[in-house]
């Protein structure tokens, strides 16, 4: 049976309020449609309640004219005392799940087996498959095609009866479409779905919150779930809800062939199903569809955590039957989880290069999405409060994707105290700065060891002076023995006070020497990106460098020359100014220079490299540097890039299993050069 999909109304003339009341029905629609589901609101709240009242007014006055699928319907209806317990026609199951591809296989072949298909029918088992929606479970009763009640899972056999919330989910028919039309509507209907937030509501309800003062929600789940147990309907407003439907109940006049015509007729009925993220096909297809919403998982429209794969076919579903509590006909085939809950035992703080001091929670190993988290940075003091975590509480820990992990929320709250910054720097007990306008906290003192620490890691570090041995280990030694208490100690280092230190051989200590050595010829701006000047990043060292080549250009400038630059703003200006000021880092730069430091100009060795202008392109992956390194190897000894083989190309650099590139080039007579061939050319080295 197929329902009417369209609505033919009773014609009602073009003038006077019957018009007027399928206009405002029509408009109300559309910006339901374009708040709820495209997330593109065009009206203010006001003006929008402004259309509502206008057609509440017409109905009341004209209630003969008054249409039973009207939005104002859907209006809250007074709260109720309590929530009452209904028990579900048919037990609502769960699903047996996996994580596992295999398992989904070997599941084919189990209902396969147990159907007794054999050679082509076994290969033409359609299935359908489904985002697995982060939400509640809910089933709806219509009866004559109007909706009758609204029951929660529950434990599966007994739910609460929710109907005075779920009225009020804007976009959920009350009426399935064609009744009104006498199309032919199931006498009874159970339609199972997932009560969700989507992503934009849930943000948009967060930020009116933040707004408003009130205490964040942690997740749409935790707020979709809240908000359908609360006894007020009128709540519904402030938290819009989302109803996806994903099966049947019980019904009567109403026997769809398969899973994927029953979402057709209920998407006709006027129900959401979620068109659009749902596929019906052979298995392939199916695990196909389910890597493409993992890859877009976190741009859906709502949370996701996985897919759910169901037989299409009624016939074979009903062969198949359940098992104790879940259907042999279908499985959840879930995504690895983005999400867990940790206790939180401490807030350490950790003093950054810049003297910035930055909470960390310390919680019990937990595995999230592939890696197990141990510390979970706060950020800052205002973090701590509107997450309104203390140690001891139960904490939900996100990673999504290569995000780094952070803390969503509190789920259990501990009894730990309230945390309060620290007004003294915890390792040198400087007390901190407040920077007037900024979250941060500051230890002011430039010789605080924990500031050093960082500050010589990000000097040595591969996008900076790239000083080869200088590990954590040794720089805390460097530190804590004393030897180092400025980066320009790096520069008087011996080979007895290194061979000294613990875990340190003679070789060990040569090769740091050695690098040091070499770190005086750097590019000028990989040395100044390596001073860690606030704000000036690698791309702005780049630019600084551009301008005024070496230290002694750099050094005459004032705020205007720098604003005069386009690409330089007033936040690098501030700073870099204020670093020529500071009597201390113009020390440190004097003895650096002192030393032999002699950091080279932008282009400098163009005119005398050994590439002496050559064109280099590199191809197939580098053993010994990385794309990049390899590309500064070639500007530094003043040889030019291209970025794809032609005749303009000099020499074409090949690593492991190149490419089309190396054939390319053959043809073309080009010089090909293997890697160690071209690394001895730039370092003199083999
Ligand atoms: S079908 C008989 N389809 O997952 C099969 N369930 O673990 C019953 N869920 O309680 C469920 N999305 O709340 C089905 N597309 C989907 C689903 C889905 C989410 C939830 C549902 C159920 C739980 C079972």
């Amino acid at each position: 049976m197929t329902p009417k999909g369209s609505k033919a109304e009773t014609p009602r003339g073009s003038a006077g309020p019957a018009a007027r009341m399928d206009a405002l029905v029509a408009e109300i629609r559309r910006h339901d449609r374009l708040y709820y589901e495209l997330d593109q609101p065009v009206l203010a709240d006001a003006e929008y309640d402004a259309l509502f009242a206008e057609l509440a007014a017409l109905e009341a006055a004209h209630p003969e004219l008054a249409r039973s699928d009207s939005p104002t319907r859907r209006v809250a209806g007074a709260p109720v005392s309590h929530l009452t317990s209904v028990e579900h026609r048919t037990p609502m199951l769960s699903l047996a799940n996996t994580y596992n591809p295999e398992e989904v296989l070997d599941w084919r072949d189990s209902i396969a087996d147990y159907l007794k298909l054999e050679g082509e029918d076994r290969e033409a088992l359609s299935f359908a498959v489904e985002p697995k929606l982060d939400g509640v479970a809910i089933e709806l009763v219509y009866e004559g095609g109007r909706l009758v009640r609204a029951i929660t899972r529950g434990d599966g056999r007994t739910g609460d009866d929710v109907t005075h919330i779920v009225r009020t989910i804007r976009g959920l028919p009350l009426e399935l479409a064609g009744k009104d039309a006498g199309a032919d509507v199931p006498e009874l209907l159970e339609v199972r779905g997932e009560v969700i937030m989507t992503r934009a509501a849930f943000q948009r309800l967060n930020a009116r919150r933040r707004e408003a003062g009130d205490d964040l929600f942690i997740n749409p789940r935790n707020t979709a779930s809240g908000t359908l147990k609360s006894l007020d309907p009128a709540v519904t407003r402030e938290r819009p809800l989302t109803l996806i439907a994903y099966g049947l109940g019980v019904t009567t006049g109403f026997a769809p062939a398969g899973h994927w015509d029953a979402m057709e007729a209920l998407a006709a009925f006027g129900l959401d199903t979620g068109a659009g993220h749902r596929l019906r096909g052979t298995l392939e297809q199916v695990l196909a569809h389910h890597e493409a919403l993992l890859a877009r998982r976190n741009a859906l429209p709502f949370e996701v955590d996985g897919s759910v794969i169901k037989v299409d076919d009624a016939v074979l579903q009903r062969r198949l039957g359940v098992r104790s509590r879940s259907p042999r006909w279908a499985i959840a085939f879930k995504f690895p989880a983005q999400t867990g809950t940790s206790i939180l035992r401490e807030i350490q703080i950790q003093v950054g290069r810049t003297g910035a001091l930055t909470p960390r929670a310390v919680v019990d190993p937990v595995h999230v999405a592939g890696v197990t988290i141990t510390h979970v940075s706060l950020h800052n003091r205002d973090e701590i409060e509107r997450l309104g975590v203390k140690v001891g509480d139960r904490v939900i820990i996100e990673r999504a994707g290569d995000v780094i992990p952070h803390i969503v929320g509190v789920t259990e709250k501990g009894k730990g105290r309230r945390f309060v910054m620290p007004d003294r720097c915890p390792v040198c007990d400087t007390p901190v700065e407040e920077v007037e306008g900024e979250v941060v906290v500051r230890c002011p003192n430039a010789r605080c060891p924990a500031v050093l620490r960082r500050r010589i890691e990000h000097y040595v570090a591969r996008g900076a002076l790239d000083i080869e041995g200088v590990g954590e280990k040794l720089i805390d030694q460097l530190v804590e023995s004393g030897l180092v208490t400025s980066l320009a100690d790096l520069y008087s280092l011996t080979e007895e006070q290194l061979a000294g230190l613990e875990r340190m051989a003679t070789t060990s200590a040569r090769n740091v020497l050695q690098g040091v050595e070499a770190s005086k010829t750097r590019p000028f701006a990989r040395w100044l990106y390596g001073l860690g000047i606030r704000h000036v990043g690698e791309h702005m060292a780049e630019v600084v460098a551009e301008h005024w080549g070496g230290v002694e250009a750099l050094r005459g400038v004032d705020r205007d020359d720098l604003l005069g630059v386009a690409a330089i703003g007033p936040a690098v200006a501030d700073s870099l100014v204020a670093w020529l000021a500071d009597e201390h880092e113009q020390a440190t730069v004097d003895r650096m220079l002192a030393a032999g430091l002699s950091p080279r100009p932008p282009g400098a060795a163009v005119a005398g490299g050994v590439l002496g202008g050559r064109t280099f392109l590199f191809t197939g992956t580098l053993e010994h540097m990385t794309r990049r390194e390899a590309q500064e190897k070639v500007k530094a000894a003043g040889g030019k890039l291209l970025s794809s083989v032609s005749k303009n190309l000099d020499v074409l650099v090949v690593g492991a299993k190149p490419g089309g590139k190396l054939k390319k080039a053959q043809e073309l007579g080009i010089e090909v050069m293997p890697e160690q061939d071209f690394l001895a050319l730039v370092d003199g080295e083999d």
